[in-house]
């Protein structure tokens, strides 16, 4: 594959990987709205692999077409992006798990998910007339993690979290997913990471200036403190408050107060399924 410049703006930077012929799939490590991540192991090291789910015009219809819709809304072509301008910049592992590149999927591992962990082809949003092609894939540094909503909060790792984010924005990148499902910690060594570029947005960009992308990084710092503050009433956290508002000005903290109940679920552990709940 011929390098490719940042400014070209229909293109992967991200380079291809080459899958070891012999994978293990250890475990499911979890899902979202962009694919489904699997811990595995190939040449004695864990891998995080994480499959994309392909955007399906027909389960969501816009008038974007071409570049202008995969650069909105092809969860794949929006993290391949992101990861590839790290690397440019030579950032790769820096802020996020390093990133060894994209892969197409074969056959036979879609079909290995499908019959060890019941992801059916359907979950894929395999549009009717690209049948036939490959699920793609992005390779990543395992990290053995728990999201935020799992661990005590402390004012390190809200620093840490913070730090993470600021990094990413001082490289034109906005998160746009920042959830506490999406800030890993090691309980070992107490480090936070940060992942999932799926909602990024990268700049150059096809329709998104600088001056926009700096408001939208602001009101996502912003969105991170309403998340700190809405942690606080996780009981594993007994009240105490990380939050810190004071690089905002009232009339953004007002608003963004008023907003926390449309968030509220990103921030909040999972409730327990009819199974795991205790009868009265
Ligand atoms: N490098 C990694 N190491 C370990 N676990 C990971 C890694 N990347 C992802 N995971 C796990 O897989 C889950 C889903 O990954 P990710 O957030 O990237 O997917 P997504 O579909 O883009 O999610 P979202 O709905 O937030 O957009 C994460 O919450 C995390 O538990
Ligand atoms: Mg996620």
């Amino acid at each position: 594959m011929p390098q490719t410049e940042l400014h070209e703006f229909d293109s992967l930077v991200l380079k291809p990987v080459k899958l070891h012929h012999e994978i293990r799939f250890r475990k499911y490590a979890g899902n979202g709205r962009a694919g489904h991540v699997f811990k595995i192991r190939m040449n004695k090291e864990d891998f995080a692999l994480k499959m994309f789910k392909f955007d399906n015009p027909a389960l969501n219809a816009t008038k974007f077409k071409g570049t202008k819709r995969k650069a909105f809304y092809d969860p794949f072509y929006i993290e391949c992006r992101a990861n590839g301008s790290l690397i440019e910049r030579g950032l790769n592992g820096q802020i996020l798990p390093f990133c060894y590149g994209w892969t197409d999927i074969p056959d036979a591992i879609e079909l290995e998910v499908a019959l060890r962990f019941g992801i059916q082809p359907f979950l894929w949003d395999r549009p009717e007339n690209v049948e036939h092609q490959q699920i793609r894939g992005i390779l990543y540094e395992w990290v053995d993690g728990r999201p935020l909503t799992q661990i005590k909060l402390t004012s390190d790792i809200a620093k840490q979290a913070r730090k993470l984010l600021k990094a990413l924005h001082d490289v034109e990148i906005l998160h746009g997913g920042i959830a506490a499902s999406n800030f890993l910690v090691e309980e070992s060594r107490q480090k936070v990471h940060l992942i999932d570029l799926s909602a990024s947005i990268t700049l150059p960009h096809i329709s998104i200036s600088k001056q926009e992308l700096q408001d939208r990084q602001q009101k996502e710092r912003l969105a991170l403190e309403v998340g700190f503050s809405l942690l606080s009433e996780n009981p594993i956290n007994q009240g105490v408050c990380v939050a810190d508002f004071s690089g905002f000005d009232v009339e953004s903290k007002k608003n963004s107060v008023a907003d926390a109940y449309f968030i509220k679920h990103l921030w909040t552990p999972p409730n327990p399924t009819r199974w795991q709940r205790v009868p009265p």
